[in-house]
């Protein structure tokens, strides 16, 4: 199966469960890059992306939301597209797990397993973690928690299908060993490893408790569980059941390209889902690390998330798409912060790689009106630049084939490098002085030539840059259409006009790039800050940024039941809904509200603050209230706003 020249690669398919953070743009920045490099190298590509849209994650978000599944989710999925069309993702699909397609697939996929005798009947009674749509067994958790994302638990049971991992454990062991690519980095090969030698138990695939699913097609009060259903994407998306040819062509995929908490997904449950149903693995799932927000987890709930649009509205999509890429080791851990962002800005592409432009442009510009001169004879030094260029084109291949992104761009920019120093070297100025035409031909060509094949490197990564080098270059050739080919050496043609503009990367002021402001808006908003700053201030506490105010997760909750807290007369505990966790939160306000009288109101509670046990009872968040003298009043919101939802 699979033909010779095809390259199946796919990204996870994202929850809507909330709008997508520069966490996500990274897997689908990588993925493109990879897609984009395998095009240009005349595979023919096949990359899927798409929606994990069911299950009871998002069930609840919608319900929380007052909305219908299906309408919470359409809005969202909309989000993404903007997203991927902003970011210049170049997918051939987008797969969402509510088409119809996917939904005679996910089915067929159960019934099959199912007639082979791999699913069986049973009562699932364990746990499960909603966030991460997880089933765990006690001894897994981590302090009663999930061991993936350290959050809660729920206790469920009910009945349920099983599909019989444990029965292909040693089989999966076999393929692994046998398939060295299979998992990768080997860090993660390793770990998977660990785990399926600790025991696998048999996995639940369908739940009774909610509908938002595809319903087990021969017991429909069941639905399929998520999991199974969204991995089964990659079936539908290489048109499995719909068009034969091409499941023939593109079957196995060569690369998921997932994050290291979902490699266990991809790398157990799913091959053993494809031995049940006696199809080819894929050739490599990948499990790339997390970005950091300096060096904590994005989340949510610590209000540190990155917003892809606005940064990418403030940086350029191609400084963004360039940073991810290259600031983190692919495979590990990395950070994001606005420092590191600008100073690779400020070094790798302004510096080296604009400047680089900019100046040999302004040379051919200057002492050649504008036309490039042919190459002429050349030196050793001339010819070092030529072997560089060349070794760097298979080099960057070489990382890609072995998905090393970040060491790709690293060794591109050491070509940017070795060009730069070759005109330090080779001094056109001088020879200009001299009147040295011949050589300073040969110099100008070498650059602008050596500056086209470095567009071309670069058009994977940056691509709307990589244009913009080209048009600089006068090159006629559609770069968009160029292939690895056309980096052959010598590919400028003499009399070629070049065509002088502005720097394709700015430089940036460290100092004039401030979080929370619209750079062009700067001198008014710093007027109108300074103009509040200097008016008498009421007896306010010191000012603080929308960004120290977004940390704060305020929600509305729904009291359900209050009780005094013994021993203390002025507190009350209280517990809350927020959406549909019940938490309890512990308040001084047993003076001026009598339990009863609570119930049922819907309140304001900080739900991020650490939680701490007042008087030896735990509280999970805070109410807000307002006092004045011996008065208090709880913050409530108009109109009928259910509990969970945000207030900002
Ligand atoms: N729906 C599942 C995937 C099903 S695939 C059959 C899912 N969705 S997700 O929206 O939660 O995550 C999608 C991808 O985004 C994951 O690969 C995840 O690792 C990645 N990231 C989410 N936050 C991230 C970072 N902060 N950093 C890097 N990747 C991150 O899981």
């Amino acid at each position: 199966m699979g033909s010779d020249n095809k390259y199946y690669i796919t990204t996870p398919i994202y929850y809507p469960s909330d709008r997508l953070h520069i966490g996500h743009a990274y897997t689908s920045t990588a993925a493109d890059a990879i897609a984009r490099w395998h095009r240009f190298n005349g595979k023919d590509v096949l990359f899927l992306t798409g929606s994990d849209e069911h299950g009871q994650k998002i069930e609840r978000i919608a319900k929380d939301r007052g909305v219908e599944p299906k309408a919470y989710v359409d809005e969202i999925v909309g989000t993404f597209k903007q997203l991927w069309d902003k970011y210049d993702i170049t997918y051939d699909d987008f797969i969402r797990t509510t088409d119809t397609r996917h939904h005679k697939v996910a089915q067929e996929v159960f019934q099959r397993i199912y007639d082979k005798g791999d699913i069986y009947k049973d009562t699932y009674e364990g746990w499960y973690c909603t966030p991460c749509e997880a089933f765990w067994v006690e001894t897994r958790l981590e302090d009663g928690k999930c061991p993936d994302c350290g959050r809660p638990v729920e206790l469920i049971e009910e009945e349920s299908y099983f599909f019989k991992l444990s029965k292909y454990a040693e089989r999966l062991l076999e393929h692994i060993k046998e398939n060295p690519d299979f998992i990768r980095p080997a860090s993660r090969r390793n770990e998977m490893v660990n785990f399926i030698k600790s025991g696998l138990e048999d996995l639940c695939v369908s739940r009774t408790t909610f509908d938002w699913g595809i319903p087990v097609p021969f017991d429909e009060k069941h639905v399929i569980y998520v999991w199974v259903d969204a991995l089964t994407n990659y079936l539908t998306g290489a048109g499995f059941l719909d068009d034969e040819a091409k499941f023939a062509k593109y079957w196995p995929a060569e690369l998921h390209l997932v994050g290291k908490e979902i490699t266990r997904f991809h790398t157990i449950i799913w091959p053993i889902l494809l031995m049940a149903l006696d199809l080819p693995l894929p050739k490599t799932v990948f499990g790339h690390g997390w970005l950091l927000f300096g060096d904590e987890k994005m989340s949510k709930s610590r209000g540190n998330v990155v917003d892809p649009m606005e940064l990418a509205d403030e940086f350029g999509v191609d400084a963004i798409r360039y940073f991810l890429l290259r600031e983190i080791s692919f495979g590990q851990d990395g950070s994001f912060t606005r420092e590191a962002l600008i100073e690779r800005i400020n070094a790798d592409l302004a510096n080296d790689l604009g400047n680089l432009l900019h100046r040999s442009v302004a040379m051919i510009d200057r002492y050649r009106d504008g036309v490039i001169p042919s190459g002429g004879s050349f030196t050793e030094l001339e010819k070092a630049l030529q072997d560089k260029a060349r070794q760097t084109v298979g080099s960057v291949g070489g990382h890609i084939d072995r998905l090393e992104i970040n060491a790709a761009l690293a060794s591109i920019w050491r070509l940017v490098g070795r060009t730069n120093k070759y005109i330090d070297e080779a001094a056109p100025w001088a020879l200009n002085k001299a009147g040295d035409h011949d050589r300073l031909d040969t110099v100008l060509y070498h650059l602008a030539e050596t500056l086209r094949i470095l567009a071309l490197l670069v058009k994977s990564f940056m691509p709307t840059s990589a244009a913009k080098m080209w048009t600089q270059l006068g090159t006629g050739k559609n770069i968009e259409t160029c292939t690895i080919e056309d980096t052959t050496w010598g590919g400028t043609e003499p009399q070629t006009k070049v065509q002088k503009g502005n720097p394709i990367f700015p430089r940036l002021d460290p100092d004039e790039v401030h979080e929370d402001e619209d750079r062009k808006e700067k001198p008014e908003v710093e007027k109108i800050q300074k103009e509040a700053e200097a008016k008498p201030q009421a007896d306010t506490k010191p000012m603080v940024s929308i960004n120290d105010f977004a940390k704060l997760d305020l929600r509305v909750a729904e009291v359900v039941e209050a009780e005094p807290v013994s021993g203390a007369d002025r507190l009350l505990c209280l517990q809350i809904k927020v959406g549909a966790e019940t938490r309890q939160i512990v308040a001084g306000i047993a003076q001026h509200y009598a339990p009863e009288d609570l119930i049922g109101k819907r309140i304001v509670v900080i739900v991020n603050l650490k939680p701490a046990k007042v008087r030896g009872v735990v509280s999970e968040g805070m109410l807000l209230a307002a006092s004045a003298a011996s008065e208090l009043g709880l913050v409530s919101v108009e109109n009928d706003i259910p509990s969970g939802a945000p207030v900002k």
